[in-house]
C-alpha cells in the first residue's frame, strides 16, 4: 500500500534502485513490499489555484481585469457535466468571471461555431474551453479552429500547437502541462532523464512530448503499435502513461525507482461497483516506483488548476500585459 505524500516544495529524492532490496535482503532486481511516495495532485493543485488567486487579486486591483473563462458544453454526458461544472467552480474561487453555455445534443456545427465567434467577441471572456468529447456530428476540429487563438486556453488551436512544436510563446494544453509540474515535484530538473509517454494523441501525448524535449529530457513515444511495450516502458526514470486503458501499466513495466504519471480516467466496474482508475496498476506499481500519482487525485486536479494559469496568462496577454509568474 503506498502512503507517503509528496506535494509542493517535497524535496526531490534520489533513490538507487537496488537500496531497498538491500534492506529487505531479497534478491537483487526485485524490489517488493515497498511503498513509493504517492504524488499528492490535490495538494499541489490547491497551492497552485492559491497563487493564481493571488495574481487575479493584484490583477483586478491595479488595472481593473476580472479574467473571464467561458465552458461551452454540448449534450448532457455526464461526466463532461461534471467537469465543466468543477472548472466553472474553480475558476470563481479563485477571483475570476465564468461563463457557462450549454447547447442541446441536437444543437448543430454551424450553431456551436457561432456561439463561439459571439464569445471570441466578448471582451469580458478571456478564455474558451469547448468540453470534449463533442456530439459525433460536430467536427472537433472545425470547432477547434473557430476558438480566437489568443483565447485558446486549451492550446488545440493549431496556431498554439505550431507555435509550440516551435519554440514560440503558446497557450499549451493543460494535461500535459500538469504532467510537467508533477514531474518537476520529483525532479526539480528533468534534463537527461529517459522519458516515456505512452499514448500519441493530440490533446496530451504529442504536446506533453514536445514540453518534455524542451525540458531537455531524452523521449520515447510509444503507442498502440509499438512492439513490446512493457520493454520499452523499463527504460524509463520518467513514465508518462496516457492510453485510457484502465491498469494496462503493471509493475513489470516499471524500472524500479521510476517515477510515474498516471494520465487516465478509467471507469469500471468491480464486484458490481463503479470506480475510477488510471492506466497504471497503482498498488503493484506502487512497490516499484519511487514516485507515482494516484487516479483520482492526481493529474485531474493539477489539469483544472493548469487551465486557471492559462486563463490568467491570457487574460494578460490580451491586455498587453507581462504573463504572471506561475
Ligand atoms: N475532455 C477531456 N479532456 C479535455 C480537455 O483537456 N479539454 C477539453 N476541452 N475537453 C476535454
Amino acid at each position: 500500500m503506498a502512503d507517503r505524500h509528496l506535494s509542493v516544495g517535497a524535496a526531490p529524492r534520489s533513490r538507487s534502485p537496488l537500496s531497498d532490496v538491500a534492506s529487505l535482503g531479497n534478491s537483487p532486481g526485485v524490489v517488493r513490499g515497498v511503498a513509493a511516495d504517492v504524488i499528492d495532485g490535490r495538494v499541489m493543485a490547491a497551492a497552485l489555484r492559491a497563487r493564481v488567486a493571488d495574481e487575479v487579486r493584484c490583477l483586478t486591483a491595479s488595472h481593473g481585469i476580472v479574467p473571464g473563462l467561458a465552458v461551452v458544453l454540448v449534450g448532457n454526458a455526464p461526466a463532461s457535466e461534471i467537469y465543466t461544472a468543477t472548472k466553472k467552480k474553480m475558476s470563481v474561487q479563485v477571483g475570476m468571471r465564468s461563463f457557462a453555455e450549454h447547447l442541446p445534443p441536437s444543437a448543430s456545427e454551424g450553431e456551436l461555431i457561432k456561439l463561439i465567434e459571439r464569445i471570441n467577441r466578448n471582451r469580458e471572456v478571456h478564455g474558451i474551453l469547448v468540453q470534449l468529447p463533442l456530439p459525433a456530428h460536430i467536427d472537433p476540429r472545425k470547432v477547434i479552429t473557430a476558438i480566437d487563438p489568443a483565447k485558446d486556453v486549451d492550446g488545440f488551436h493549431p496556431l498554439n500547437a505550431g507555435r509550440l512544436v516551435s519554440g514560440q510563446a503558446a497557450l499549451i494544453p493543460c494535461t500535459p502541462l500538469a504532467c510537467i509540474r508533477l514531474a518537476k515535484s520529483v525532479h526539480p530538473s528533468l534534463a537527461g532523464l529517459e522519458a516515456m509517454v505512452i499514448g500519441r494523441s493530440t490533446i496530451v501525448g504529442k504536446p506533453l512530448a514536445q514540453l518534455l524535449l524542451s525540458e531537455n529530457a531524452t523521449l520515447t513515444v510509444a503507442h498502440s503499435r509499438s512492439s513490446d511495450l512493457p520493454t520499452l516502458a523499463r527504460r524509463a526514470d520518467l513514465l508518462i502513461a496516457a492510453v485510457g486503458r484502465p491498469e494496462m501499466v503493471r509493475k513489470d513495466w516499471i524500472k524500479p525507482g521510476a517515477t510515474v504519471i498516471d494520465v487516465g480516467i478509467n471507469r469500471v466496474t468491480r464486484e458490481g461497483e463503479s470506480q475510477i482508475v488510471g492506466d497504471v496498476a497503482f498498488e503493484e506499481a506502487s512497490g516499484v516506483a519511487a514516485a507515482i500519482t494516484p487516479v483520482p487525485g492526481g493529474v485531474g486536479p493539477m489539469t483544472i488548476a493548469c487551465l486557471l494559469v492559462n486563463t490568467l496568462r491570457a487574460a494578460c496577454a490580451l491586455s498587453a500585459l507581462p504573463p504572471p509568474k506561475l
